[in-house]
């Protein structure tokens, strides 16, 4: 128990300092921990802030960052004709809510190099709303 404790701290300081961020997996990517503790109704204002730049499905305009269509389990810097920095074309990860929320909460020190000019959510209950939001509305389904 108790080291199980341990391994979590240490688990949730490595995340922070971006030290996970090779290694999810993609069973994590089924992981919806965070998401489960939002509200997607807060989260979709929440997403007001990433909207100038995503869109959501695969057929919209590409903005000023990728598409953000079936995010979850999508391999990072993945999507197409989009033209990422070296950090995210020579990332090896796939996306999961944990990298998502490392991404979120401090985009510069989870992934340096990166070209996502955005401060990062400070508020944990913001990323799990949004987490929440994302997770219903970047879902394509086959017609
Ligand atoms: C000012 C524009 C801008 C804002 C605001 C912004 N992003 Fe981004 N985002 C980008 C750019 C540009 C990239 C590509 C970065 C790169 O290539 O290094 C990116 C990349 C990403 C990626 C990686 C996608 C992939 O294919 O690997 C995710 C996930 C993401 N953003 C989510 C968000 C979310 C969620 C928000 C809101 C909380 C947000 N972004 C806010 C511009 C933005």
């Amino acid at each position: 128990m108790k080291s199980t404790f341990k391994t979590m701290i240490f688990l949730s300081m490595a995340a922070t300092l971006g030290l996970l961020s090779a290694s999810v997996s993609a069973a994590d990517a089924n992981d919806t921990t965070l998401s489960a503790a939002g509200d997607a109704v807060k989260g979709k204002r929440v997403f007001n802030r990433c909207r100038a730049c995503h869109n959501l499905t695969a057929t919209a305009r590409t903005r000023i960052g990728p598409n953000l269509d079936n995010l979850f389990g999508r391999k990072a810097g993945a999507a197409d004709g989009f033209k990422y920095s070296k950090a995210l074309q020579d990332a090896t990860f796939d996306w999961s809510e944990a990298a998502l929320d490392s991404w979120l909460s401090q985009p510069r020190k989870f992934l340096p190099g990166n070209k996502m000019a955005f401060p990062g959510l400070r508020k944990e209950q913001d990323r799990k709303d949004l987490m929440a939001y994302l997770r219903e509305a970047t879902v394509e389904t086959a017609e």
